[in-house]
């Protein structure tokens, strides 16, 4: 681990880093137990993430822990993933609250229980001076969801003359999103060895970088976010331009 921090370019770190936390199902499958045991053990993974952001200064992270179309699995493994929310919730924030960081929510949160809401927007509440990172979890959040809101947002606006067809730009938009103040995304890491963006933050990854690994969700450490961050800091960005510009 010594050996990977030293090859950390601490002038190089991404602004915001998004992780798709995919394979806690078949984390459990191979261990003969319940997909639920996966979701489970996906905890030390997030304690783990957020001691790298601390250590790093990475200033923004998000997580995506549930999909708007992963209402669409079956009942029982929402009531479990739902009961499982509920039941670690509080314990988690609290940590990552006693980490100083602040926490903040993407998606449509009032699809969930008003009890799991009420939890949500506490730990929201309570964490907003922290000043160590910005934790985005993102929960029935889906990137076109949030596109058509934001469009049905301005197109509202313009319907009742609060805002004007010419004001709608990049900037004006974004403004619209669930993100509206966040930085566009920088990294994207998706564990369990699939290599696609499941209608992850569309609007925001468009120049990010992508880095795939196999390890499932449950067994993601330090080591494997620290080796994510090299990869990356090997990669040349060019955002459409040339080189030395
Ligand atoms: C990711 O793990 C967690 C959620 C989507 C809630 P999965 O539950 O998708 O696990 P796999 O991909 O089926 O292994
Ligand atoms: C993406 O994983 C969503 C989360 C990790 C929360 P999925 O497991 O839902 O994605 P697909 O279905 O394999 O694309
Ligand atoms: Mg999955």
């Amino acid at each position: 681990m010594k050996n990977l921090l030293k090859k950390i370019d601490y002038n190089n770190i991404p602004h915001h880093v998004a992780i798709i936390m995919d394979g806690n199902g078949r984390w459990a499958e191979k261990r003969g137990k319940i997909r639920t045991f996966g979701h489970e053990n996906a905890i030390q993974s997030v304690r783990d993430t957020i001691i790298v952001v601390k250590k790093l200064r990475i200033s923004y992270i998000t997580l995506y822990a549930f999909s708007s179309e992963n209402w669409n699995r079956p009942k029982k493994e929402i009531d479990n993933l739902m009961h499982f929310i509920h039941l670690n919730l509080t314990s988690s924030l609290e940590e990552i609250h006693d980490n100083n960081v602040k926490i903040i929510f993407i998606g449509e949160i009032e699809k969930f229980s008003y009890l799991i809401q009420k939890k949500l927007i506490y730990f929201r509440n309570k964490t907003k001076h922290n000043t160590s990172g910005t934790l985005i979890l993102a929960l029935s959040y889906g990137g076109r969801e949030e596109i058509l809101r934001a469009t049905k947002n301005i197109a509202e606006k313009i319907h009742i003359g609060r805002f004007s067809l010419k004001d709608v730009n990049y900037s004006s938009f974004q403004n619209h999103l669930y993100t509206k103040d966040i930085p566009d995304v920088d990294l994207i890491i998706r564990t369990s060895g699939e290599q696609r963006i499941s209608n992850f933050l569309l609007w925001q990854s468009a120049y990010a970088e992508f880095y795939f690994t196999n390890v499932l969700w449950p067994d993601f450490r330090k080591k494997d976010f620290y080796e994510a961050i090299i990869n990356y800091q090997k990669r040349k960005r060019r955002f459409g331009t040339v080189e030395n510009n």
